[in-house]
């Protein structure tokens, strides 16, 4: 990326905000997905000298709360205020600081709420009209959103009120689901008729679509939000019939739909800042149109309500437009799609924070894993192994030997010059950095900090200081001088990540300043000679195979369960089909380029020492090759050797378990049966026949 078209640093203020979590549920390792980055990304702003402010706060409306409390039996408040304190209480333990953590239920959210609802009718936005909606005879009331399911309008599964949670993901306006039956006690609702509110959505469409194409938005959300506008807007349906949430200004008896007053929880979570600084028009230079940059960091299943109605809100209204809306991809846990019901979530606070791990190992984790737009999939052995073969090995390390070698040989910093091409390979990372944050890939950022530390364990083994004290103490010291300048700039530049330990090597290093304050230029900036150094400890430390084991054991046990509980629901009502959302469209000429092909396995035998491994060799009618497969573990060799079956056969060679396999069996997993992989077989056909 050219310096030029770098959006940061600004001199502009910027607000980022991250989707405000729903006060019905703890803390899992979902949420990390969108709030670590955030707060990764302030935090790299901060390093920059950019005036920005970091907004957030619990979602305390509509069905998700109503459903919990009623389940457990409390008023939604109580509810709410249970899981509200949740979050203010777990997000300061993994160092994530907002400058203001407000709920929708404060009175600047419904005051605010019901300003935007006035001027949106002023400007002819909203208009009533009347509308059928399921109603329950056997509860007694209205059931709206999550309150019914029924079958998607768009893909046919089975799907909640206001949204499709297991097929397409798309939002489903009220009325529209088909076949809907009370989520409460399971009989089938019967519609009724009222008036409800309606913004006029189909007037932005043109807005929209340019809007879409203008901002900084991830390339998927921009995909799909562009998708859906050109299907066409139909208006919004801003209503519902509840008692509980912001009371709709021109009839009481209906409450605004929860979307719609959250997001706004934005703006009022900015105002309970500006009131706490003592500034009560602040929130003004973010919010009214000007310079001020609104940054939005969401998870890909809430697009629709950022990307098409949080903007049309917002420019019906007369407020300033987001300048960003980063999209990131969603937790796989174990390589199974998140659900709670089937146990594939890991907890923050119980799973993770009281088994005493550092905070500081999840935020790595979370940014190192994979591009921030793919899908990240959690798994205990790659969160050891990065921790182990990363921080500890490549960083860790480096930060201790230079700083326990130099305090016992000299006890403070020794004299030296900053060597030209370390300077130069801390400058390089700087710019790095500095791009990775715009292209908002912090996976490049983490990268190339660790690869600044990989240059310095090169440099500390080249000029071997253990035995260069012994002949020349003072070369020792200039050499030592040098590893502990690039450990002063890893420092600074890890900070953002890692937080905790940058601090505690901050010390070490005998500084004194707030490290979280310093800018990234400081990381050129030498140490002074004679500076005493602190006490070395190492910062970060190994997850140990029984430490491993015992989180392992934890999720494993509770998908366990789930399935044992699900096995047993599964004969009353026949449904657990959970479907992944269709993925982003491709082109025909991508598809065009697969080749997929019918092969023949002739042989097939065990990869030693691997469980998981499957050596094939396979004929594919142009020739005979060799693949490597992970059915090891539901497969025999002797079931698959003859089958005749489906491959994608110009996928990229790959070594796999030390064997070089060029191309793939294809193979299903059975919906109801996780885990449990089948190839894809076709009988009748020669191998070499070629699928489309
Ligand atoms: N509570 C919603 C969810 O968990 C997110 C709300 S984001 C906001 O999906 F924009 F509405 F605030
Ligand atoms: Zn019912």
């Amino acid at each position: 990326m050219s310096k030029k078209n770098r959006k940061y640093p600004t001199k502009d203020p910027v607000c980022v905000t991250c989707g405000l979590p729903s006060a019905s549920g703890k803390m899992h390792v979902g949420h990390l997905r969108t709030y670590v980055p955030a707060d990764v990304f302030v935090r790299f702003l901060r390093k920059m000298d950019v005036d920005v402010t970091f907004i957030c706060g619990s979602d305390t409306h509509g069905t998700p709360v109503l459903t919990v409390a009623e389940a457990e039996g409390l008023t939604p408040k109580q509810t709410y205020t249970k899981y509200h304190n949740h979050y203010l209480e777990t997000f300061p333990k993994l160092n994530i600081f907002f400058d203001n953590y407000g709920t929708t239920d404060d009175p600047e959210n419904h005051a605010r709420t019901i300003q935007i609802v006035k001027a949106l009718k002023e400007n002819g936005h909203i208009y009533p009209k009347d509308l059928e909606t399921p109603y329950c005879d056997h509860c007694g009331r209205s059931q709206p959103d999550r309150f019914v399911r029924g079958t998607c309008p768009y893909c046919g599964a089975d799907a909640r009120g206001d949204e499709c949670d297991q097929g397409c993901g798309r939002y489903i306006e009220p009325g529209l689901i088909l076949n809907p039956r009370c989520a409460v006690c399971g009989n089938p609702t019967r519609p009724v008729t009222r008036t409800h509110y309606f913004m006029r959505l189909s007037a932005f469409e043109s807005f929209v679509d340019k809007f879409l194409r203008e901002i900084d938005v991830t390339k998927s959300a921009r995909n799909y939000a562009l998708g859906w506008v050109k299907e066409g807007l139909k208006d919004w349906c801003i209503t519902r019939d509840l008692d509980w949430g912001v009371k709709y200004p021109d009839d009481e008896s209906l409450v605004l739909y929860v979307w719609f007053d959250a997001p706004i929880g934005y703006i009022s979570s900015t105002e309970q800042w500006a009131k706490k600084i003592g500034r009560p028009k602040e929130w003004e230079k973010y919010w009214k149109p000007g310079k001020g940059r609104l940054v939005h960091f969401i998870g890909l299943d809430i697009v629709h309500h950022h990307c098409i109605f949080w903007p049309s809100m917002l420019k019906g209204s007369g407020y300033n437009l987001p300048d960003a809306i980063a999209a990131s991809g969603m937790v796989k846990i174990e390589g199974h799609n998140f659900s709670r019901s089937r146990g594939y979530i890991v907890w923050i606070e119980e799973e993770y924070l009281e088994k005493g791990l550092d905070p500081d190992y999840l935020r790595y984790y979370m940014v190192s894993s994979t591009s921030q737009t793919k899908d990240l999939d959690f798994a205990w052995a790659s969160f050891a192994e990065k921790v182990n073969n990363e921080l500890v090995a490549t960083l860790g390390n480096f930060f201790y030997r230079g700083l326990h070698f130099t305090k016992k040989h000299y006890g403070e910093v020794p004299e030296g010059t900053l060597d030209r091409k370390l300077k130069k390979a801390i400058g390089d990372t700087i710019e790095t950095v500095i791009d990775g944050v715009n292209e908002n890939e912090l996976k490049k950022v983490s990268d190339a900090i660790l690869g600044l530390a990989t240059v310095g364990n090169e440099y500390f083994q080249a000029n071997q200081p253990w035995a260069l004290v012994k002949e020349d103490k003072k070369k020792c010291g200039e050499v030592l001088y040098n590893a502990l300048s690039l450990t002063k700039a890893l420092a600074v530049l890890i900070d953002p990540i890692l937080p905790s330990a940058a601090e505690t090597v901050w010390k070490q290093l005998g500084l004194e300043s707030d490290i979280h304050a310093v800018q990234l230029d400081e990381a050129l900036n030498p140490l002074d000679f004679g500076a005493k150094l602190g006490k070395p400890v190492p910062v970060i430390s190994k997850i140990d195979e029984e430490l491993l084991t015992e989180l392992q054991e934890t999720t494993y046990a509770r998908i366990k369960a789930a399935e044992a509980a699900q096995k047993g629901e599964t004969k009353e009502d026949e449904e657990v089909t959970e479907h992944d959302p269709v993925k982003e469209a491709i082109s025909f000429d991508e598809f065009q380029r697969v080749d997929l092909r019918i092969g023949k396995i002739v042989k097939c035998e065990r990869v030693p020492k691997k469980d998981r491994l499957l050596k094939i060799t396979v004929d594919i009618g142009v020739e005979t090759r060799t693949m490597v497969t992970g059915l090891g573990h539901l497969y025999k060799p002797e079931e698959l050797e003859g089958v005749t079956a489906l491959f994608l056969v110009n996928l990229e060679p790959k070594k796999i378990g030390g064997i070089e396999s060029h191309g793939m069996i294809l193979a299903v997993e059975k919906l109801d049966e996780p885990g449990k992989w089948v190839p894809v077989k076709v009988d009748g056909v020669p191998p070499g026949s070629k699928a489309a």
